[in-house]
């Protein structure tokens, strides 16, 4: 009782700050009308992100296990907002990625001198396809990474894999090795056998998908899930329209934005996790693109109106800016702009068009288009 309680107010906190903020603006999230707008302060956010990127260390300074991620968020913002990194960014980037690989697998490591893990693995082949350039794909281990996949399926639950040796495992794992293995180009039935049907498992009774089999229902498990089984062409084991059902209920009628699970809080990073899910499904259940599953416009202004801080994005009213919500708010408005027919934006006079995103990858979709071509060109050796 004491649990409810405390996020049922917590809920009507940040309800009462988001409308406060929307009544700033006179901005009406049915009628979409406003008296003043805001814009996405696009100079603002690559700053903050470019900032990072060039204080990126000529050597080991710390030892951090999310290096690649951080470069991952870093590069993947600045791509959706247009901004171009220079050679030199890329290079340093390159010469980075290349100190987080492990010499024994070729897989990488959370930041130099660690164990080779799946996470990383997922985030430098996104930071390396974000550079879109040949020498960042060369130093791609593709048979290393295969190997090191395969070493990851788990022998005691069919079609799961561990994060790392004796690591833990949940569906994030399973998206890392399927997502890498697809855009590789060696995704084949050693590698999937057993995880359509354990993804099949972790689907819960109110639609959406889990960490595990009996996990509760999650944005960014559903996304890992959902992707995964595309990417396998097996969307076939799931209940779609209990998957269908449990997504469009994410959005929040009064915030606009996302939630992650039911009765949890809005917040920024699920216009990625959550947003991304409906191309997916609607490419699968066959719907044409133009028509929107949720409320594009809604989702817009609660990351412009609520989540933008002087520099960065975060995740809702209250909180600091940070990478993570920059990037992933970031890609979620790129949806929402380009994924619902023609382009859409809420406040006309302020519109800035971010680039169109993949939503498989969560990589800018020239990039992706790139990288495949660039490996499907390569024998594996
Ligand atoms: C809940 O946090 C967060 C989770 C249960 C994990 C979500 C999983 C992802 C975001 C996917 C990650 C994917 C990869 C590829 C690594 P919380 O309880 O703080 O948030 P909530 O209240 O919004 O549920
Ligand atoms: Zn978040």
């Amino acid at each position: 009782m004491g649990d409810i309680g405390h996020s049922a107010c917590e809920q009507r906190r940040i309800q009462k700050k988001v409308e406060e903020l929307f009544d700033i603006i006179k901005f009406d999230i049915i009628s979409k009308k406003y008296r003043s707008y805001v814009i996405l302060d696009q100079q603002s956010h690559i700053s903050f992100c470019l900032h990072s990127l060039e204080s990126l260390p000529k050597s080991v300074s710390t030892l951090n296990s999310g290096e690649p991620w951080l470069l991952f968020w870093l590069l993947h913002a600045l791509e959706l907002l247009n901004y171009q990194v220079s050679d030199d960014i890329k290079d340093r980037t390159i010469d980075f990625i290349s100190q987080c690989k492990c010499k024994r697998t070729g897989a990488f490591c959370g930041g130099p001198y660690q164990i080779p893990h799946l996470a990383p693995t997922y985030a430098a082949v996104s930071a390396l396809m974000t550079l879109d350039c040949d020498r960042a794909l060369e130093i791609i281990d593709r048979q290393g990474i295969r190997n090191f996949i395969l070493s990851m399926k788990r022998q005691d639950v069919k079609g799961a894999f561990t994060m790392h040796e004796h690591g833990e495992s949940d569906m994030r794992s399973i998206y890392c090795a399927i997502s890498v293995s697809s855009i590789l180009g060696i995704l084949d039935e050693e590698i999937m056998r057993d995880v359509p049907e354990h993804i099949a498992k972790c689907q819960s009774y109110e639609g959406g998908i889990g960490a595990e089999p009996y996990g509760e229902a999650h944005g960014g498990y559903t996304y890992c899930g959902l992707a995964s089984l595309v990417l396998m062409n097996r969307t076939d084991v799931l209940d779609l329209d209990k998957l269908m059902s449990w997504l469009v209920n994410r959005q929040m009628s009064v915030e606009g934005g996302f939630n992650g699970r039911t009765n949890k809080l809005v917040d920024s990073c699920y216009s990625f996790w959550v947003g991304a899910c409906f191309p997916l499904i609607k490419e699968v259940m066959n719907i044409p693109t133009e028509i929107s599953l949720y409320d594009p416009l809604a989702l817009q202004a609660y990351v412009l109106v609520a989540c933008q801080a002087v520099m960065g994005l975060f995740d809702k009213p209250g909180s600091s800016p940070d990478f993570y919500h920059t990037a992933y708010s970031l890609g979620g408005v790129s949806h929402a702009e380009n994924d619902n027919g023609p382009v859409q934006w809420i406040f006309k006079e302020g519109m800035v068009a971010l680039a169109p995103n993949d939503p498989l990858f969560n990589v800018v979709r020239d990039k992706v288009t790139r990288a495949r071509r660039y490996f499907e060109k390569i024998p594996l050796n």
